[in-house]
């Protein structure tokens, strides 16, 4: 492994079992995973890893070389999960298993349950990363604070004053029901960029690429957010897909500062309780990556990296320990009461149509017969 050749870096992650009920992972399982991921570094299928938690969801923060979608990765991951579910059934924890909604290992871990974001890349100099990890939201909650890096001068100085940034980037955007994507250019087309993604339910941002003419090839992804929607896979509510993301950072992409400053802005996602309602995003250490009120409010973690030549994980630095995030949890908190007290009203809870595969239908079903026409 050395400068210039191709490194990846996954991160997956899963529900495994609460403790209690939706609030954290238990250390039982952390240990576990640990056990598993130091046998798989000696025998050399993965270079480094860091395994921890955000809220219940248990993260595997993993560099190798065998690229995305890798049959040997995912499995590591899917039988890392399964024993340590294991655990979290003999603990009697809430949920055991919950993300895991196939039996048997296929090849790929994508649309089985766990989140995943993976990039290649062609290791720089020196590579800042950061990985970000969210409990109860959806992966539409990245973005605001996605297309904040990378597109809103007001958020990334660089866009402006940087030549090797100047010419802004490239996001590919997934339709999530359809199962289409479509690939936009910053700044040309930011309007049709934003009357997209601002339907974050539906269309959430994949990957963010360089243009032609920046010093990363423009193949390469420099962001790249979890996309699984659990609910599609499970055909009803099991719990909030809770996605994670990872992005490059300084010469010529935002720098650590404007990866990190959108999250100065608590705002509003979807998730919360049962899955069902808005409310604002607080950034975190993760020591208070516990989420306890009302089963929340939604939390996000933000882990720093410099990825050395040898593909060694230098890390973690947790981020949002600093007071400089205090106004945003203050800010996060008074917006918790404030939709708080909206109890079971839209817009604290969510839109009928993105209640469809929680339990209201079932609700909705029984006064079915007593309406009668006007
Ligand atoms: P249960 O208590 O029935 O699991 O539902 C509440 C919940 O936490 C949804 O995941
Ligand atoms: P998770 O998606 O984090 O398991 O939370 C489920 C839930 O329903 C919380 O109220
Ligand atoms: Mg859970
Ligand atoms: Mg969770």
């Amino acid at each position: 492994m050395a400068i210039g050749e191709k490194i990846t870096i996954s991160v997956i992650k899963a529900d495994i079992g609460g403790w209690p009920g939706h609030h954290k992972v238990h250390p039982a399982l952390i240990e576990k995973a640990n056990e598993l991921l130091a046998k798989s570094k000696e025998e050399g299928t993965i270079i480094d890893f860091h395994v921890t938690y955000c809220g219940d969801d248990l993260q595997l923060i993993m560099t190798h070389k065998k690229g995305v979608d890798s049959e040997e990765i995912h499995g590591l991951a899917w039988d890392t999960f399964k024993e340590a579910t294991e655990i979290a059934k003999e603990l009697g924890l809430y949920g055991a298993g919950q993300d895991l909604l196939k039996d048997a290992f296929s090849g790929n871990i994508r649309g089985m349950g766990p989140g995943v974001a993976e990039m290649e890349i062609t290791l720089r100099r020196s590579e800042p990363i950061v990985t970000f990890h969210m409990d109860k939201t959806e992966p539409g909650a990245f973005n605001l604070p996605i297309f904040r890096m990378f597109a809103d001068p007001f958020n990334t100085a660089g866009l402006v004053i940087d030549p090797h940034m100047h010419m802004g980037f490239r996001f590919e955007v997934w339709d999530i029901m359809e199962h289409k994507r479509v690939i936009l250019n910053s700044p040309e087309e930011l309007y049709d960029l934003l009357a997209l993604i601002g339907a974050k339910s539906r269309y959430v941002i994949k990957h963010v690429f360089p243009k032609e003419g920046h010093a990363i090839p423009s193949d390469e992804p420099v962001a790249v957010i979890s996309t699984e929607k659990l609910f599609e896979i499970a055909g009803e509510y099991v719990g909030k897909d809770d996605p994670v993301a990872i992005v490059r950072a300084q010469s010529g992409l935002p720098a650590l500062g404007e990866v990190l400053e959108p999250f100065a802005f608590p705002h509003l996602v979807s998730g919360w309780m049962r899955g069902s309602h808005n409310g604002p995003i607080i950034p975190v250490p993760l020591k208070y990556a516990t989420p306890s009120r009302f089963d929340g409010p939604p939390r996000v973690i933000a882990l720093g990296w410099q990825i050395n030549k040898n593909g060694r994980l230098i890390g973690p630095v947790d981020l949002f320990d600093d007071v400089a995030f205090d106004d945003a949890r203050r800010k996060a908190l008074e917006i918790t009461d404030y939709m708080r007290r909206h109890g079971p009203f839209e817009p604290h809870r969510l839109p009928l149509e993105e209640m469809e595969y929680t339990t209201l239908p079932g609700i909705l079903e029984k006064l079915k017969d007593r309406f009668e026409e006007l």
